[in-house]
């Protein structure tokens, strides 16, 4: 660890430094040449600018060993179509509150990855004209690509296919038909493939047709494989008695009450029409439901790489799970079969089930099997992996439904982060440039003595920690861009590009609100960067800060006072490009233009900070 912050701090310094010198021990005393205007003073003992070479805080960052686990994960994605814009909705809060959580210092396990079995996918396969496994090779690959272009920083990347996956499945079934939970039984029921689930007529719209997927289902008679979930019973009401944050958010806890009070039934476990999957142990002809088999992915992919499929090693190696995100469709698998499968294996239940809402398109749920998706690849491609990321995080209230449309898109990500953060750290860095030749004049703790917008920014970095941990994803957002407004309204209210002009105090002082601006933005790098990180990461490296830094920061790091006399900005030069309206992009995809960087301001403010 020493290492590499040595490494980091060199590279640091080597970036910083106007000369270009190799910068080690013996050389940091270079002249800068650096020529302060006149009226700025620079406290007596600082003789020359100095850069910042603090060692990150450790409080949060313990020992991998000593480390409390959080282990989350998002859905196994089905794969019998390339990810759509809901389904990369999932993961993208999953790895906000992933890298929140890695910020606390906690050793993060996040799993995904994809759900391969079943009749849909064999379906999409044979439509497509290819063999399931290669159609599963190709879809999952764009689950991978995808989930790259948007930052998504998963440990672990499960495939239902994967041979060890298998393994542990049957293991796991021989675990509970040993406790006598699996018995052999004709059903006959409407069965609807894209859920891949057997309906009760009584939750069906006319025709017999799924509420989600507003298509038929198919009159089946089976003879099955079934897990006596009424066994259960008891122990679920008790488990959300005993856990009642089990379930969340808390309106959903109810939802799931009442289906457990409603009487469970027993459901079937396997298909003998289905011949991609699982083959039930001791009986080819079958093969296991593909719920039975993609829960179990939760736990297979915490195995090592190369280690042997073997169900207890995988518990060990991080299972119960802390948080299972997934979309509020899929929560009776989660909050009712799943426990009441682990009961029945002897294993521990995940800590906690958050059932968010669902991306509309015009109210309807946006999905494959509707075919009214929002494509991922085209967003990030148009507009970035910030812009994505914090748009549909900080629009929609996590756990709600949420509506897509690309003008509020556009004004939001504009608004927030190219007007109010990206403008403010640009302006401020221009006038330090102008003034005191990018260099901070006094600790950031020294030059917010007294100063109230310090303790208003200490409050909201504290609000935006309980909403991150809240999963209240998008009030965290709110309460870091609050910090941003209010950096903006002090910017605004001492006008330190008139005090500059004013000479002696005046400009001592304006010199200290640059730096209090500052330390503003340095915070706002650290607390927004589980939703934004590599626009974060852009702000940090402006204020003089190397990429080691950043990757090993921690929550502890959002304290006031980071910022420290003789610290040297980077050269002012907008972190986030504004995007431009929708006709001006359609002119310039026509004319095949890349979309331009502009940071706009008033013009009298242009005149007056000039
Ligand atoms: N394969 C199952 C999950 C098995 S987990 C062991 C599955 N896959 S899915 O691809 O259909 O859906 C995966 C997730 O994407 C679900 O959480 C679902 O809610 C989410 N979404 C799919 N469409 C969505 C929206 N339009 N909006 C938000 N999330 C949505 O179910």
């Amino acid at each position: 660890m020493a290492a590499r912050i040595n490494y980091s701090v060199q590279n640091t310094l080597c970036l910083l430094n106007p000369l270009n010198y190799p910068v080690n021990a013996k050389t940091t005393h270079f002249k800068t040449g650096l020529n302060f205007s006149k009226n700025l003073i620079f406290p007596r003992k600082l003789k020359r600018p100095t850069f910042c070479t603090c060692a990150v805080s450790n409080n949060d960052r313990q020992s991998s060993e000593a480390a409390e686990t959080f282990v989350l994960t998002t859905p196994l994605y089905y794969v019998n179509a390339p990810p759509h814009m809901g389904s990369a909705y999932t993961t993208i809060a999953a790895d906000a509150i992933a890298r929140f959580q890695r910020l606390l210092g906690k050793k993060v396990i996040f799993v995904t990855g994809t759900d391969e079995h079943g009749e849909k996918i064999a379906a999409a396969a044979a439509a497509a004209g290819s063999t399931p496994s290669q159609h599963c090779d190709v879809i999952s690959q764009a689950y991978k690509t995808l989930w790259k272009d948007l930052e998504i920083s998963h440990d672990k990347f499960i495939r239902t296919t994967d041979p060890k996956h298998e393994g542990i499945v049957k293991e796991f079934y021989s675990r509970v038909l040993d406790k006598g939970d699996i018995y052999r039984a004709d059903y006959e029921g409407l069965y609807c493939v894209n859920c891949e689930e057997y309906k009760d007529e009584k939750e069906l719209l006319d025709n017999n047709c799924c509420p989600m997927h507003l298509k038929p289902c198919i009159e089946r008679k089976e003879d099955n494989y079934f897990f006596a979930l009424s066994k259960y019973q008891k122990q679920l009401e008790e488990n959300l008695r005993q856990n009642p944050n089990f379930v969340q958010p808390p309106f959903r806890t109810n939802e799931v009450q009442s289906w457990i009070k409603s009487g469970l039934k027993d459901f079937s476990i396997s298909r003998a029409s289905v011949d991609w999957g699982i083959p039930v142990p001791n009986d080819n002809k079958q093969t296991i439901y593909v719920w039975f088999d993609a829960l179990l992915g939760y736990i297979s992919a915490l195995s090592a790489e190369k280690e042997q499929p073997d169900l207890q090693t995988a518990v060990s190696s991080g299972w119960p799970a802390s948080l299972h995100l997934i979309g509020k469709d899929i929560l009776r698998f989660h909050a009712v079969y799943w426990p009441a499968m682990l009961m029945s294996a002897g294993l521990d239940l995940p800590k906690k089930v958050f059932g968010h809402g669902f991306l509309t398109k015009d109210g309807m749920k946006m999905g494959k099997s509707l075919g009214n998706t929002l494509e991922p690849n085209e967003l990030v491609h148009n507009f970035g992996s910030d812009a994505v990321r914090y748009f549909f995080l900080r629009e929609v209230e996590f756990g709600s439904d949420g509506d897509y449309s690309e003008e509020r898109f556009i004004n939001i990500v504009n608004a927030h982060l190219a007007n109010t953060i990206g403008n403010l750290l640009n302006r401020t860095l221009g006038l330090l440039k102008k003034n005191c030749q990018s260099t901070l004049v006094v600790d950031s703790a020294v030059a917010a003595e007294g100063n109230a917008l310090k303790d208003a920014i200490e409050k909201l970095v504290e609000k935006a920690r309980i909403h991150y941990e809240n999963l209240s994803l998008s009030s965290a957002c709110e309460a870091v861009l609050e910090i941003g407004n209010a950096g903006n309204a002090y910017m605004d209210e001492n006008a330190p590009w008139t005090r500059f002009k004013q000479g002696g105090a005046a400009s001592e002082a304006a010199a200290k609100d640059l730096v209090v601006i500052l330390e503003a933005m340095r915070i706002v790098a650290i607390a927004l960067s589980p939703v934004a990180p590599s626009f974060c990461w852009r702000i940090y490296e402006q204020l003089g800060y190397s990429k080691d830094h950043f990757n090993t920061v921690t929550w502890s790091g959002t304290k006031w006072g980071g910022l420290k006399g003789g610290q040297v900005m980077a050269q002012p030069k907008p972190v986030f490009a504004r995007i431009e309206n929708k006709t001006e992009l359609e002119d310039e995809a026509a004319t095949r233009k890349p979309v331009k960087s502009k940071q706009k301001k008033p013009q009298a403010q242009v005149a007056a900070e000039g």
